[in-house]
């Protein structure tokens, strides 16, 4: 079997973005278990975006419960923490040792670090750390270590999948036919979705709609949502419309033309938002009470995740003793 790997990195609680762009195609893609796949918590990385010890271990528990909760068969799956893994930070710095730095300084992540410290007036590289620099090495060490040929992604990551790739040739090119090249797999239709404010629904501008908020405040959180000042009445134009991109992710294909019509017809934003949160909710209301249980029950999330470290590292080890091997590490005798 060919093998899918796919994480997500643990810095706030998983949004509708994570959902439709990552987590629900993983999961119907390793219910139809054509795949050998392997999920995991991004710990490490999410050092990169924050200092405070209480979110990332908060999110890595929401992000845990989440799966777990919309069905993640983890018998099936390979389902794990990086930072249980210790091979993936290993491989990591071979591979830093072979990863250019002008690579690296092609990244959008860290060019739109530096130049928003630029336009902040401060020096371009001030509070721009090496993990954040590196950051796509060490996700090129998550894909490398299991040999990753499918990782099924959001569009915003594909940069860093190429850059896997590139990483994967070079090693090869030095050190002989080691790593499998790696493809991003990016649904059809899973475009990024738009947040609050219509930007890229991202934890990092702060206008994500959590997945399990309770009914009231995901009713809040999409009446949030911006639109144009249209009446009632008014013909809306449902392909610059956030709330028409949010119902087309969770609606089917007959819904979604419906949906298109009665923007054609004026539908008041009022009523649009009213259906969009009875169609989310219903989608998500039975998850929402597993992930509410499961968020209590640390003990059964650990076991959980220890389970999947086991049977990562049952892959890992082989994989870094090749690549170790390969630069001319190994031992004497
Ligand atoms: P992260 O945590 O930012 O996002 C997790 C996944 O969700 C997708 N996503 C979205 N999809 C659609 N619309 C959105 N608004 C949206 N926001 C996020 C992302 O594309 C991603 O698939 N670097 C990764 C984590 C990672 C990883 C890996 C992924 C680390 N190592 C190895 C794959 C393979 C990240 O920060 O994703």
């Amino acid at each position: 079997k060919q093998r899918v790997l796919t994480g997500i990195t643990t810095t706030g609680t998983p949004h509708l973005g994570n959902y439709v762009g990552a987590i629900q195609p993983a999961i119907a893609e390793s219910q139809r278990g054509e795949y050998d796949a392997f999920f995991f918590l991004a710990d490490y990385h999410a050092l990169i975006k924050s200092h405070e010890p209480a979110v990332v271990h908060q999110s890595s528990r929401e992000i845990a419960a989440t799966w777990l909760a919309l069905g993640l068969d983890t018998d099936a799956t390979t389902f794990y923490r990086q930072s249980d893994v210790p091979e993936i930070t290993e491989l990591s710095w071979i591979l830093t040792c072979v990863c250019a730095k002008g690579l690296m300084n092609r990244s959008h992540a860290y060019k739109a670090a530096v130049q928003d410290n630029e336009q902040k007036g401060d020096d371009p590289d001030f509070g721009v750390t090496m993990g954040l620099f590196s950051y796509p090495i060490l996700m090129a060490a998550d894909i490398l270590t299991f040999n990753a040929s499918k990782v099924p992604v959001g569009r915003d990551q594909i940069q860093h999948l190429e850059m896997a790739r590139d990483i994967a040739q070079r090693f090869n090119h030095l050190y002989g036919d080691t790593f499998v090249l790696p493809e991003a797999v990016v649904g059809d239709d899973a475009a990024v979705l738009s947040g609050l404010d219509g930007r890229k629904m991202s934890k990092s501008y702060g206008n994500t709609i959590p997945l399990f908020l309770p009914e009231k405040k995901l009713q809040k959180h999409i009446n949030k949502i911006k639109t144009n000042l249209l009446e009632p009445g008014e013909p809306k134009d449902p392909d610059t419309s956030t709330v028409f991109e949010i119902w087309q992710a969770f609606a089917s294909p007959e819904q979604t033309a419906e949906m298109r019509k009665k923007f054609a017809e004026g539908i008041a934003w009022g009523q649009a938002k009213k259906e969009l949160f009875e169609l989310i909710n219903a989608h998500i209301a039975p998850a929402r009470e597993r992930y509410d249980e499961l968020l209590l029950d640390g003990v059964l999330l650990e076991a959980e995740l220890l389970k999947g470290a086991a049977k990562a590292r049952a892959h890992a080890a082989p994989m870094l003793a090749k690549a170790r091997k390969a630069v001319g590490l190994a031992a004497f005798s």
